[in-house]
């Protein structure tokens, strides 16, 4: 799969103008995640509108790329210090977002709109429309995926027992609509029986290793 696959052809362009302001936290990679489920959660929404959603998503972000660098880990987490920074990351990234998409002008996309969601995603908690819900859902449903999973223990050090409690008590409450919510759901249901397979067989999961290592998820089981 190739940028051009991933993402809708309308989209390409917003990609290519963000990828400078994602390259902090992982956060191209959570965003290419994000978009991506987030396509499979509009299919699955009726009433949801791609095109405020996808571009929503794509561009929610950004701002991230305007705190500073030593600061990021101090905002999110459990006990964060500075959660002035999740409202500061919102604001910008609505500035940088109106900016590229007001110079690209994507036929069919509500700009306010899409403005509108990213005003608000981490720190509104409640969702203020159907478009609104689905990124919200898309944006926390990775945290329960191999790779958001992987990348929050890496942030805190810990491992998967860890954060798979914290995904279970604090992030999947906050899913807002049934597809995200089983999605979220059923991924750390997943995980968490996976961990039971010893006590239930006698002997742990027992993977091939066809796969050369550093292909993606297969390095979450590894470690
Ligand atoms: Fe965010
Ligand atoms: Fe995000």
């Amino acid at each position: 799969m190739t940028a051009e696959t991933l993402f809708l052809p309308r989209d390409l362009p917003l990609w290519r103008d963000a990828r400078p302001y994602l390259d902090v936290r992982n956060n191209d990679e959570h965003t290419i995640i994000a978009y991506a489920l987030a396509r499979r959660l509009v299919a699955l929404t009726p009433g949801a509108e791609e095109s405020v959603v996808l571009p929503a998503i794509l561009l929610h972000d950004v701002g991230w790329k305007k705190v500073p660098e030593d600061l990021l880990l101090h905002a999110v987490g459990r006990k964060p210090t500075r959660p002035d920074l999740v409202r500061d990351h919102e604001l910008y990234g609505v500035e940088i977002a109106r900016e590229i998409l007001e110079r690209h002008a994507p036929e069919g996309v509500d700009i306010d709109a899409v403005c509108e969601i990213i005003d608000g995603h981490d720190t509104v908690k409640e969702a203020k429309s159907l478009n609104d819900a689905v990124v919200k859902d898309a944006d926390k449903g990775w945290r329960s995926t191999p790779h958001g999973m992987r990348t929050i223990g890496g942030w805190y050090g810990v491992g998967p027992d860890e954060v798979l409690i914290m995904l279970e008590e604090k992030s999947n409450p906050l899913m807002l609509t049934p597809a995200g919510r089983a999605l979220a759901e059923g991924q750390t249901t997943a995980v968490r029986t996976e961990m039971m397979i010893e006590a239930c067989l006698g002997h742990g999961p027992e993977f091939t290793t066809a796969l050369p290592p550093g292909k993606g998820a297969d390095k979450w089981q590894r470690n």
